[in-house]
Formats: structure tokens, sequence, C-alpha cells
């Protein structure tokens, strides 16, 4: 099940991003290093003449990778076209959509770390020359066939950069991370948002709702949505610290924004592996989600909160997890004591 505090986009936040998405820089708030580098990078192309290098834009799910290439093709007023690594399934694809670009236009392929290696052959030539090579007939008969593209711009978006082949990294002329917003950024963002969707958000419900947001405007968006409904049915409509309070109580979202699944996975370590090291895909298998979305949405937060540590034998749990959960730190001596918890399903 998709969760509220997951940066995954679900089908409820399309309206909500879409009226709620800023369209240029100015109204994008954060980020300022990359927006800062982009800006540079598209004056300096529009200066010469010239099409946009090719952008990896990188980082966890609901950070506005896809937002920011939408921005980028505003600033440069060009078409964008929007697909993703795991749509494109064969190589005729890929080469419809690039025959079908126009000199100056966007192709923006999400999850760009699922493209078949076929598919990525396809997309070297087409990145580096601006070239489509093509294989016409079979055997020994057959003949290369190589078509002129646009000058177009690649903005490829991944959240795990690892899984990239060297290739394929090597062709972005350059690679932005993006990173968890700061309290500031998203204390912005909520306001802006409560503007547009026409909620009066009083400053104690921003801070409320900022806190337990991840760093992420997806999940702040979300939640201020979800708080917005509380107070309008339970509360007149105003989101006072205290409405938010009990809204975000009532969804299970910590004050660090930490919900069941990021609670399971720590006690997890904790009870039943001694704090680690244990790998990914046993932690994924004794809560039963799934490895990919403990690594995407899941890990990155409490690596960065200093919840977990990954070492080369598996991932552990580190002393602020063991705080954090009211936990005392050394399991081991206290599993010598007071014997271990009695193992249970349930
Ligand atoms: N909504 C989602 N992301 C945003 C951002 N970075 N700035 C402003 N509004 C946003």
């Amino acid at each position: 099940m998709e969760r509220i505090i997951s940066g995954k986009p679900r089908e409820e936040d399309t309206v909500l991003e879409g009226s709620l998405r800023p369209r240029y820089f100015e109204e994008y708030i954060g980020q300022e290093k990359v927006k800062q580098n982009l800006r540079i990078a598209i004056t300096a192309a529009q200066q010469r003449g010239e099409a946009l290098d090719h952008i990896l834009l990188y980082g966890p799910p609901g950070l506005g990778k896809t937002t920011l290439a939408h921005v980028i093709a505003a600033e440069i007023g060009a078409n964008i076209r929007v697909t993703s690594g795991p749509a494109i399934e064969r190589s005729g694809d890929l080469a419809a959509l690039l025959t079908n670009l126009r000199e100056g236009d966007i192709l923006f392929i999400d999850e760009i770390h699922r493209l078949s290696r076929t598919i990525e052959e396809v997309l070297y030539p087409a990145m580096e020359d601006f070239a489509l090579d093509l294989i016409i007939g079979k055997g020994p008969g057959a003949r290369n066939l190589r078509l002129h593209l646009p000058h177009f711009t690649l903005i490829g978006a991944t959240t795990r950069f690892a899984m990239l082949t060297p290739p394929l990294r090597d062709r972005f002329g350059a690679v932005y991370r993006l990173d968890y917003y700061d309290r500031q950024s998203i204390d912005e963002i909520v306001r802006r948002s409560a503007r547009i969707i026409k909620v009066e958000v009083e400053p104690g419900g921003v801070a409320e709702i900022a806190c337990r947001s991840r760093g992420t405007p997806r999940v702040a968006n979300r939640l201020l949505k979800r708080v917005r409904d509380y107070a309008q049915v339970i509360a007149e409509g105003v989101i006072t610290e205290e409405v938010a309070k009990e809204a975000l109580a009532s969804m299970e979202v910590d004050e660090l924004g930490l919900d069941e699944v990021d609670h399971k996975v720590l006690r997890t370590i904790i009870e039943k592996f001694g704090g680690g090291p244990v790998g990914l895909d046993t932690i994924a298998a004794s809560i039963s989600e799934e490895a990919d979305t403990i690594m995407d949405v899941y890990e990155p937060y409490l690596l960065q909160l200093g919840f977990l540590e990954r070492t080369p034998r598996g991932r552990m749990a580190a002393p602020l997890a063991y705080n954090h959960l009211g936990l005392p730190y050394n399991q081991c001596k206290y599993y010598e004591k007071k014997g271990p918890p009695q193992a249970s399903l349930w």
C-alpha cells in the first residue's frame, strides 16, 4: 500500500500537484544551488543559441525532479515530452519519441535507471551525436542507416544513481542531486500551497505539518490536504497548531514524520536481529514490504536522520533510533539480563 509519508506519487497527488507545482524558478522554493547552476546553464546555452546540455536529476522521490524538468522547459520556452524508463519497452518506442522531437525540445525520462540495455544502446548515439542508428534488413545483407535527430535535451531522473550504467551517466553534461528540503523551505512551501488551496493556516499549524513532512514537498502537500479536510469538518476550517496535531496524530505519522513502516523497519532490526547488521531483503521479508520500496522511500530518510547505518554486512540501527523508539541501546547486554523478547507473529 502507498502510504501518506511516501515520496512516491499517488493518484490523489496529480490534481493537487497540477495546481501547486511551481512553473518557473521564481516560484520554485528551495534547492538553491541546483537552481542557480541551472539558471547559469540555461542562460549560457541561450546566449550561444544552442540546446541545453543533457541533465540528470537524482534523489529520493517527491523532491521535485519532474517539477524541475517542467520548470526548465518553461524557462527556455521549449516543448517537453514526458516518459519513463519502464514505459519504453522496445527500441521502436524510443525511436518514435526521438524522431518526433523538434530542435531544442526536452525529452524527460523518469526512472531512467529502469531502461533496458538495448534501449540504452539506442540512446547513446542519440545523446552524443544526435543520431539514430537503424539496421535495415537481416543477415549478410543488413545495412546500417543513420538518421539525424534535432538537437534536443534529455533530462533523466532517478532515485537510484548507482543503478545507472557508467556509459549512460557519462553522457549527461550536468548531474544534479536533489536533497531533502530544509525546514525553512518546507515552511514556505506549506504556506504557498495553503494560499493556493485557500485554507487558513496558523504558524503553529505550518510548523506541525513541516516537521512531519520528511523534508519532502510532495509529503508536505499531501499532509496539508489531509489536515485541511480535518480542519474543515472538525474545526471551522482554520489549521491551528492543535488541529494539525490532532489530524496528524490520527494519521499515525510521528513528530519526525515516521510512520508505521519506518517503525517496523527499525524495530525489526533491533528486536529481531539484535540491532543488525541484517540484509535489506531479510528486513523486507520480515515486515512484508518490497525491498525496493524500503530502499527508495524509507531508507534514505532514516539514513539522513542518522537512525540507520549501511555496512557491507547489512543494515544496522544506530543509537539515535533506539532513543527515538525509547529502547535501551545496548541490546546484547539487555538480552543477557532479561532474555530476548518472546517471538510472536503479532
Ligand atoms: N510544490 C512542490 N514543490 C515545490 C517547490 N519546490 N517550490 C514550491 N512549491 C512546490
